[in-house]
């Protein structure tokens, strides 16, 4: 089998992302959400996103104009029946995205691949609601998806390596680098290593040990990272850290990635980083950092 088109499910950050580099890349690319609005502000994306390739000169207005031709949308699911691959991309909830690949086993050729997208929910949960799990992978991409070069392959207990093989070549042919995660264990790589370091900073500040800007100073120079992860936490939004967080805390039952209370709070006060305004940063209306949110109860 040979993977041509690709059929992407939810057309919101992630999805979008997708559709745009696999149009890109020359597959016959269709993107399905249930909200017509989604798809509209999907397609605009995309075009500005292209558009803003071109003004630098790394693609063509004619390699823009290809990729359009190879894309689509829909606000119907039954036309997932002819695709090769489905990359699932919405909400992080199982019960969501077990009912979207129980309806798929019904709609879609007996040999499609049924890859999701999911950040935290083990891909062997997901699998476990079709009757064919060793063609469901989990195909890990990272945002923004047309700059970030990395893909996590999830495999999960029973996929084939047959299906990895397939979907290896379709992350390759997106530009991609591809890693293998041979265990569907929570976090997979990036986050597995990722989410005890931010849980560890913000254990940092609670106990006292040093302030916001301290320990982001700290990291930056001493670590030689980019960016702090207050200001990281504070880009990414922090209810997605506490959802990633929760989800792998509840899967796994390992302390690394239990959400300290801080966190929690953060999220029940809708102090959400960047897009709120808010976070352990103040942000002005273009999203500029204007100081530290010296007013938060840090408990
Ligand atoms: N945001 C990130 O940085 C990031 C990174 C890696 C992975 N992920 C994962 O990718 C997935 C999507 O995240 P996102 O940030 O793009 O979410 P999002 O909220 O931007 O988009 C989700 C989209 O799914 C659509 N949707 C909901 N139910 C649907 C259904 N039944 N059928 C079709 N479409 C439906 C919604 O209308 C929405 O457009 C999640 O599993 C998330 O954990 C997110």
């Amino acid at each position: 089998m040979e993977i041509k088109s690709v059929f992407i499910i939810g057309a919101g950050l992630m999805g979008s992302g997708i559709a745009q580099v696999s149009a890109q890349a020359g597959y016959k690319t269709k993107l399905f959400d249930v909200n017509p609005q989604a798809l509209e502000a999907a397609m605009g994306n995309i075009k500005n996103s292209y558009n803003k390739f071109v003004a630098k000169g790394k693609l063509t207005q004619e390699q823009i104009d290809k990729a359009l031709a190879n894309l689509s949308v829909t606000s119907q699911m039954d036309d997932a029946s002819e695709f090769d691959l489905i990359i699932e991309a919405v909400f992080e909830s199982v019960e969501l995205k077990q009912k979207i690949f129980k309806q798929l086993e019904t709609i879609c050729k007996h040999d499609a691949i049924f890859a999701t997208n999911t950040s935290a929910i083990a891909i062997t949960k997901i699998a476990s609601i079709t009757k064919k799990p060793d063609k469901v992978v989990g195909l890990h991409f990272f945002s923004p998806v047309p700059l970030m070069k990395l893909v996590e392959i999830v495999s999960g207990v029973k996929t084939s390596q047959e299906t990895i093989d397939l979907v290896a070549k379709v992350a390759s042919d997106f530009g991609k680098t591809s890693v293998l995660v041979k265990k569907d264990f929570g976090g997979f790589i990036v986050n597995r290593v990722y989410l005890p370091y931010i849980r560890m900073a913000l254990l940092t500040l609670t106990e006292g040990v040093a302030d916001v800007e301290e320990i982001d100073i700290g990291v930056k120079l001493g670590l030689g990272y980019p960016m702090g992860p207050f200001e990281l936490g504070d880009m990414v939004g922090w209810d997605i850290m506490y959802n990633a967080m929760n989800a792998i805390y509840k899967d796994t039952e390992d302390n690394a990635f239990a959400p300290p209370l801080l966190l929690k709070r953060l999220v029940d006060a809708g102090v959400l980083g960047k897009k709120t305004g808010e976070g352990f940063y103040l942000y002005d209306d273009k999203g500029q950092k204007i100081g530290v949110n010296n007013d938060l109860a840090i408990i």
